[in-house]
């Protein structure tokens, strides 16, 4: 199999950085095709923990190709500053490539000021967005006026693009928020320089990609974010501002279906969300708290603490079919360790008789009258950070485990009992079938 795409089938923060990192090893090329510094994998490598925003993890492995898809909002200074940051840690082999999509847009300083300003102006109503001006990029990209990196090489194209950016986004800001207008120089002079460090990566992925594939190399697609933050298919408003779900793998990278042999969907063995919307199973009792501290469930990207609760298999179910899920990899389990009793969400129920297994309802007032129903099963005491397979793990986490390939009908492939690379269980390796 030579082409697999890896999906959080969660609010994200799935612990995807890890398997993805893992599968990397087998993997040629690496590539990202949605979200941008919002996202945020942390990987731990012998006891060392890397954090990436925008690189997709294959980077600290020797050959390999790893790409910025179309797809993706890039922030050119963060992007810059992580490849400083890898170099300095040694993280960056020299024989393996960066490459950056010409058509993919760019986050501008503006994004992130109309970002900032429009959660501040909505109060109570925010998304909680990660402020880094993702939705701002993604709508000027849909409005046809975004900045695409291969504007970004050439000068005449970006002073132009700029200028009538900034004329608009100054009215937004001055007009409709109060805030003080942005100056165009600086950014033309900052993104000129930007311009001349990126050039060498910037190619067209989509023919790098057809190469490759025909070449019969192994292609892994890596999804940030999860399911249920895809913007037709995630808790709408409350979701990012691309599509998440495995199917943007094609259209973010320029690939076609047909060339996609399987997809890996992360489920966490416990659900977290980070911003605001909607929650089922959420816990805000000493369980939660237990679970938030134990599983250190802190934003990668922006340290707020994430809220936790029970695994919903609703979510889940909606993330298998939607982007036709063919194995599932369970993460942090071990952080279930010493619970005595586990719920899983089976279901919901509302107030008026409605009830939903498979699919989350469109609409938010009835989601929010939604209550859980729970199937329990019980917990364990033992450590399970040194199983090997399956077979190791004590009887009632390899019931917690089987359990869930039941209720979602997918096979479990890797089950990761810690954060370190060896701390996993793998049962199929999607490129080794
Ligand atoms: P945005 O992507 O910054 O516009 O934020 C929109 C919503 O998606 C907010 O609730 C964020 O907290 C959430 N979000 C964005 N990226 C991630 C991520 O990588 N993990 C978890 N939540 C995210």
């Amino acid at each position: 199999m030579s082409s697999v795409i890896v999906v959080g089938t969660q609010w994200g923060d799935e612990g995807k950085g890890k398997i993805v990192d893992l599968y990397a090893e087998d993997a040629d090329a690496v590539v990202r095709f949605q979200g941008g510094n919002n996202a945020g994998h942390t990987i731990v490598v012998q006891g060392k923990q890397t954090i990436l925003h925008l690189i997709p993890s294959g980077i600290l492995h020797n050959y390999k190709t790893c790409m910025l898809g179309n797809g993706m909002v890039i922030d050119p200074r963060v992007l810059i500053e992580e490849i400083d940051y890898l170099k300095k840690e040694n993280a960056f082999p020299p024989n393996t490539k960066l490459v950056i999509s010409d058509k993919a847009h760019v986050i501008m300083p503006y994004h992130r000021r109309v970002d900032a300003a429009r959660e501040a102006a909505k109060g109570a109503g925010k998304i909680g967005t990660t402020q880094r001006g993702i939705g701002p990029a993604y709508e000027d990209k849909v409005s046809r006026v975004g900045i695409r990196i291969c504007d970004l090489l050439d000068s005449e194209v970006l002073t132009e693009k700029i200028k009538r950016n900034v004329e608009e986004k100054n009215f937004y800001l001055t007009k409709l928020y109060g805030e003080q207008p942005i100056d165009e120089k600086p950014i033309l002079d900052e993104y000129m320089g930007y311009a001349d460090v990126l050039r060498p990566h910037v190619a067209d992925i989509s023919l790098l990609l057809d190469v490759a594939i025909r070449q019969k190399k192994k292609i892994l697609f890596e999804g940030a974010q999860g399911c249920h933050l895809d913007v037709d298919y995630g808790t709408y408003p409350f979701v990012t501002s691309s599509n998440t779900v495995a199917g943007n793998a094609c259209c973010g990278a320029g690939v076609g279906p047909t060339k996609i042999d399987s997809v890996v969907g992360i489920v966490k063995a416990y659900t977290t969300r980070v911003g605001s919307g909607p929650f089922v199973t959420e816990l805000n009792d000493e369980i939660g708290q237990r679970i938030q501290s134990v599983g250190q469930e802190f934003g990668a990207t922006t340290g707020r603490k994430r809220r936790c609760g029970w695994l919903d298999m609703v979510l889940v179910r909606q993330s298998v079919r939607v982007s036709g899920i063919t194995g599932m990899a369970i993460t942090k389990l071990d952080v279930l360790t010493g619970i005595d009793k586990l719920k899983i969400c089976v279901g919901y129920r509302t107030d008026k008789g409605e009830e939903f297994t498979k699919s989350v309802p469109a609409d938010l007032k009835v989601f929010e009258r939604c209550q859980p129903v729970y199937m329990e099963l019980d917990g364990w005491t033992e450590d399970i950070n040194t199983a090997k397979r399956l077979e190791d793990l004590p009887r009632n986490t390899r019931r917690y485990v089987d359990t869930l390939e039941n209720l979602c009908g997918v096979k479990v492939v890797l089950v990761s009992v810690g954060a370190d690379r060896n701390e996993t269980i793998v049962t199929e390796n999607p490129f080794r079938r």
